[in-house]
């Protein structure tokens, strides 16, 4: 029994010695001190012993079992502080790292476009004007010259919010107009971009909401020239100084005449093509002489006061501007779209 204790104790701590986990350890502890353990079925055998020996090998059995306890427990603090140092080591940061680059966005390319045409306008001279979305129908047809029954207030084009038919989603920046020259002193020379609303289905060309850049200027002496001057300006500045412009004879209500302002094509340069559909120009702006009715409604005096305006849609200007060719790209907000622009 003697010498199976001894060698016991010898392989055991050579054992935990060699162990280099935590587990290996706890598993060295289960084989010799566990219940079902080797030092624990040698001490069984004690009571065959002599009454002489039993105290003798008795001692001996403890003496091995506190070595191994020992052994154990100073592996086990080893161990667990390696594995201390360890972790501590995984886990410092090297501040020397290159820091990872995070994405900056930039400006919409409607937005580019509303502000490259607001730097131009002022430019010239005009300040910015604002008015509300939710907009009064007065303001958006009756005082432009659009009275009641007139088919650009039907209910199947206009947002309204009431059964009357008197409070809307302004259907154009168009009302800003009556607005300003309510409230403003003449001369007026003002723009004011905004977002506007009909009911439209989505297309490649129609959207429920889109944003127009509504222009005025009113003075003494101002003439259709001065319209063509201030629109070629904006478009040359725009599109470039070799740009084509063409003014058509339209009709709107509140101005009089009244012209359409095309460009020629940026794709075929007017030969005709997909883009144009076969034109060759395409419609940019509808602009006129303010009608005197208007200028009348809101006070003006037409003998001595004369005036023009213009209202552009803005997606089209960016459109233009950037070659894209469906609108519904300007509002889905994808990113690999827009980081293009
Ligand atoms: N409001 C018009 C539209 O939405 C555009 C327009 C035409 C505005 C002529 C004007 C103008 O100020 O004089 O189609």
């Amino acid at each position: 029994m003697e010498n199976k204790l001894r060698q016991l104790k010898d392989r055991s701590l050579q054992e935990i010695c060699q162990a280099d986990t935590l587990e290996a350890l706890e598993s060295i502890r289960v084989k010799y001190l566990g219940k079902k353990g080797e030092l624990t079925a040698i001490l069984k055998q004690m009571g065959s012993l002599s009454p002489e020996e039993r105290p003798v090998m008795g001692q001996l059995a403890n003496q091995v079992r506190e070595a191994l306890t020992e052994a154990l427990e100073s592996s086990r603090k080893a161990l667990a502080e390696k594995a201390l140092e360890k972790k501590l080591e995984d886990e410092r940061e090297d501040v020397t790292l290159p820091g990872r680059p995070f994405t900056v966005g930039h400006t919409h390319p409607l937005t580019k476009v509303i502000s490259e045409a607001k730097e131009i306008f002022i430019g010239m001279g005009f300040t910015i004007a604002e008015g509300p979305e939710v907009e009064l129908a007065d303001y958006n047809f009756t005082r432009l010259n659009t009275a009641a029954g007139h088919p650009a207030r039907d209910r199947q084009d206009t947002f309204y919010f009431d059964d009357d038919d008197q409070v809307l989603l302004r259907t154009q920046t168009s009302p800003v107009q009556v607005r300003v020259m309510e409230t403003q002193p003449l001369p007026i020379r003002i723009i004011s971009p905004g977002r506007v609303y009909r009911k439209d289905e989505v297309d490649a060309t129609h959207s429920p909401m889109f944003h127009q850049i509504e222009g005025l200027v009113v003075d003494e002496g101002i003439t259709f020239g001065d319209l063509k001057g201030t629109l070629n300006e904006l478009v040359w500045r725009l599109y470039g100084p070799e740009t084509k412009t063409r003014f058509r004879p339209h009709h709107f209500p509140f101005t009089e005449p009244s012209c359409e302002v095309d460009i020629q094509c940026f794709e075929c340069h007017g030969a005709g093509c997909r883009v144009c559909k076969g034109e060759g120009w395409i419609e940019l702006l509808g602009a006129g002489m303010v009608h005197p009715k208007v200028l009348d409604g809101c006070g003006i005096d037409t003998e001595k006061y004369s005036g023009f305006a213009f209202g552009v849609g803005a997606e089209r200007m960016a459109m233009f501007r950037f070659g894209i060719s469906d609108l519904r790209l300007l509002f889905e907000n994808d990113a690999r779209f827009l980081e293009q622009f």
